[in-house]
């Protein structure tokens, strides 16, 4: 079989008013990307050769957000909010390049698997004209229901214009249909707006194509890939299906976690074999962990990578440009960010280093802390291999430490030092004995004065 060509359509032109939120809705995220991202990657993994994003009047935001996650996609403005059909006919210009397969898919459902995109353009290339998406709801309330009468698929029935008997159908129209290319067209077009809503409804293809006697099929796929978003209870069930989902293919590519269900990950997260998470850490974007690395619980972590063997937490904070080499330990209350960690390298109390580098084997005393910001600039502070930073020192960037640096406790480092120098930056301490006790008594001898009058 030649490879059919195809063109994808996503819808997001919707408001998402029952989302109550200035963001349009493909914007929300979970596991921090975009709800549209999602069926972009989704598109991209069933190898989708085009694709058309329908956006609405204003959504700019959304523009780039499309353009920055697919650049070769193309947005086209829906002017009108008229309904599923009329949005799809947005993308008129897209269709004037012949595509074998027409897909319309909608950008509130995140959970599509290539696997579901793949299901329905098998049916396209075994002959259907039309091939709708179904699935068996658990509760169909708000669905299109698929009318199937002696295994042919007749109409998609909305809610609102739904009779009772209709509406028992618990067989559920996902939102992705997909056509021949040569058809597409003629069909959309032939759809009026004689509906509950008003609404040209890409649905009604399905009766039309019935009637011109073109081969239309309903596919099925799971409830859970192919559940849409209308509201935040929705989003939040979505969250924690894409979670569960993630957990599971860590486990699955040797990554061991104590308690599965309260390590959260993003959509992005790379965590090798052998990497061992305990409870309660959290993975923001950009995360990438080398195998046999532990992340000790209580943990959050982005834009950061961990190398091999590492030890991140209990309580530890990783924040963007943390780059950590092999075998470095970041202990509890330490927070990283845009800083490199050389091998063996340690810190393991309470401690910031940031906009800073850190060699290889050095240590980092509790309390120590980079003073990168001035309070205009950001500025570094670098510190060679195999030198001790002792505890409560504040080096204040930007500043140079060499190799085998040697930093007394509780130093103000602000001047730069060659390799192997001591660094004592304080004032020196005062000893005088006998004084303690010789004040002590002086305060009980006018406490007892007072006490006397
Ligand atoms: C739609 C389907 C319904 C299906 C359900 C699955 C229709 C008529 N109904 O209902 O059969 O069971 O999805 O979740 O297709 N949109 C536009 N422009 C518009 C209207 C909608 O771009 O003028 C976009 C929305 O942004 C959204 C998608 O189309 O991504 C679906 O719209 P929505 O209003 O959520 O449709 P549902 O009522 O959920
Ligand atoms: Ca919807």
């Amino acid at each position: 079989m030649t490879k059919r060509n195809c063109l994808s359509i996503v819808l997001a032109a919707g408001l998402g008013t029952r989302m109550r939120s200035d963001l349009p809705k493909v914007m929300h995220p979970i596991g921090n990307l975009p709800l549209i991202g999602h069926v972009l990657n989704a598109l991209k993994d069933a190898s989708s050769d085009r694709v058309a994003v329908v956006v609405g009047p204003g959504m700019e935001d959304l523009e780039k957000l499309v353009t920055s996650l697919m650049p070769e996609a193309s947005c086209h403005v829906q002017a009108e909010r008229l309904g599923t059909a009329h949005a799809a006919l947005a993308a008129r210009s897209a269709l004037n390049k012949v595509a074998d397969d027409v897909l319309v898919l909608f950008g509130d459902t995140p959970l599509i698997t290539p696997m579901s995109v793949e299901t329905v353009r098998c049916a396209l290339a075994e002959g259907a004209d039309v091939a709708v998406l179904g699935f068996e709801a658990a509760n169909p309330f708000g669905y299109g229901r698929l009318l199937i009468k002696e295994g042919v698929l007749q109409a998609i029935r909305e809610e609102k214009d739904a009779t009772d008997e209709e509406r028992k159908v618990s067989f559920c129209n996902s939102g992705i249909m997909g056509f021949r290319g040569t058809i597409f067209l003629d069909l959309l077009e032939a759809i009026g707006n004689d509906n509950a809503k008003g609404e040209y409804y890409l649905t009604d293809a399905v009766e039309i194509a019935n009637e011109k006697g073109l081969q239309v099929v309903a596919v099925a796929a799971d409830e859970e890939d192919v559940q849409g978003i209308n509201t935040r209870a929705q989003l939040a069930d979505c969250e924690a299906v894409f979670q569960k989902r993630m957990r599971g293919a860590a486990m699955e590519a040797g990554v061991t976690l104590q308690a599965p269900e309260t390590v959260f990950f993003s959509h992005d997260t790379v965590l090798e074999p052998d990497v061992t998470v305990e409870p309660n850490v959290v993975f923001g974007p950009g995360v990438t962990v080398a195998s046999g690395a532990r992340i000790r619980a209580f943990s959050h972590l982005e834009g950061a990578s961990v190398g091999a063997g590492s030890i991140v937490g209990p309580y530890a904070r990783l924040r963007p440009g943390a780059e950590l080499s092999e075998n470095v330990h970041i202990g509890n209350f330490v927070e990283v960010k845009n800083a490199t960690i050389g091998s063996g390298a340690k810190a393991n109390h309470l401690a910031y280093i940031g906009d800073a580098s850190v060699g290889a084997g050095s240590n980092i005393g509790a309390g120590t802390i980079t003073c990168n910001y001035d309070g205009f600039g950001k500025h570094r502070t670098d510190i060679g291999a195999g030198s001790f930073i002792g505890s409560n020192s504040t080096l204040v960037a930007p500043v140079t430490l060499g190799d085998g640096v040697y930093v007394g406790a509780g130093s103000v480092v602000t001047e730069n030092a060659e390799s192997d120098s001591l660094v004592i930056g304080r004032g020196r301490q005062v000893v005088k004995p006998g004084r303690a006790a010789e004040i002590r008594a002086r305060f009980k001898a006018a406490r007892q004065a007072k006490t006397k009058t």
